[in-house]
Parts: C-alpha cells; structure tokens; sequence
C-alpha cells in the first residue's frame, strides 16, 4: 500500500531519479528504485545504512549514503541530479527549524526536483482520538524527539511547505491501512519563489 501511494503520489516514471530521505534500512526505498532510474538513499544511522547497503543494493545507480539529511542537503555536490523526492515517516522526527531548512534547500538547490512525497505524518487534528487510550504528556506533540515525533495539521504542514516554496496537496491511505486514522500523507510541488 505504501509504494502504491508513493508510485502514484509521485507519478513516478522509469526515466525519473530518486532522493530518498532518511531512508532507513532501504527496504522500502529499493521497491521505489526498481521503478525509476534509481538514485540515492540517505540515512544518519550507520547500522540502518549498512543494512540497506547490504542487502538492498541491486544496480550500479542506486546507492545508499550516511549523513544527516539537511547536511546533505546543504552539501551534496550534484544536487541537480534527483526529480523525484521522498521522505517516508521520517519528516516529524526533524525539529521544526531543521524541517524548514530541509524544504528550503531542497527547493533551491535541487533544482529538477519535480515533486516530493512527505509520507505519515502525524495529524494534530486526531491526536485526542490517539491518546484517548495512551498517556498524553502535553507538549509531546511539538517534540521532535518523541516516538511519533511533531504532529502537524493539515494547514500547518500547507503553510509550512509554502513558506519554503513548496505547494502542498494533502492525501490520505485507505481506511484499510493501519495508521490512516491519525496520520496523512503530502505531495509537494515547487511553487512561488525560491526561499
Ligand atoms: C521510522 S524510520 C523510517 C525509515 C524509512 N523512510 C522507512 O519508511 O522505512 C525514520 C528514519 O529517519 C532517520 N532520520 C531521522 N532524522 C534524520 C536526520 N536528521 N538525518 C538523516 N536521517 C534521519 C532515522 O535514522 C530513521 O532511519
């Protein structure tokens, strides 16, 4: 289900190279490389790096590499070589400013990105359904560190991604999926000016 609302959220074609952010282990990534050109996974955790190396590595152009991801994105020397971007249940464990400057580079310096795919994120308007039965710690919702990481609202990720020059389209996964009662999905395209 997930690739399937990568695949589409992305419209992702063969001819298409993807920048996969924090990438963990590369398990999912490598369903989404063999469906394009391949490109590049990047993960800050050296064993989850090893891991994806290790066991998902498939063609010469797909590689995986460990950095921080908004160091990467400040560093990386071929920035313009990605047109697709992706960063799966990892963008609400970034502490608010690193999350913008992530946007921001990636909308100024990745210049053929065409479309980036934020998925799983926690929706703020559902946390009173989630903690109805779990230990809410007020303020837990704003930390980066905690295990589901920032809640955001739908219109705070809109205004979050458009101050970085990125237009947002919300989506959601079937009511099937196991987290689709409290967690959404982006699709964002560049907009406006460069931040
Ligand atoms: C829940 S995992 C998701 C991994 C993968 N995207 C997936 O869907 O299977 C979150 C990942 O984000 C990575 N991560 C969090 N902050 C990061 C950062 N600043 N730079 C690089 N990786 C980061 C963690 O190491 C971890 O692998």
């Amino acid at each position: 289900m997930i690739v399937k609302a990568v695949l589409e959220g992305l419209e992702l074609s063969i001819n298409d190279a993807l920048l996969d952010l924090c990438c963990g282990n590369g398990a999912l990534t490598t369903y989404i490389f063999e469906r394009c050109t391949g490109g590049l996974g990047v993960d800050f955790s050296e064993y989850l790096i090893d891991v994806a190396r290790k066991h998902f590595l498939k063609r010469r152009n797909e590689n995986f590499m460990l950095q921080d991801v908004v160091e990467f994105a400040r560093t990386f020397p071929e920035p313009e070589r990605f047109t697709k971007g992706l960063c799966y249940g990892s963008f609400m464990f970034l502490p608010t400013d690193s999350a913008c400057e992530l946007l921001r580079l990636l909308r100024s310096r990745f210049t053929s990105l065409l479309c980036l795919f934020i998925g799983n994120l926690p929706d703020k308007e559902k946390m009173t359904v989630f903690f109805s039965d779990r230990n809410y710690k007020p303020g837990i919702e704003n930390d980066p560190g905690a295990p589901i990481g920032i809640w955001y609202t739908e219109n705070e990720f809109i205004r979050l991604a458009a101050q970085s020059g990125w237009s947002a389209r919300i989506s959601r996964m079937p009511p099937s999926f196991f987290a689709s009662h409290y967690r959404f999905d982006a699709v964002l395209i560049p907009s406006g000016q460069v931040p």
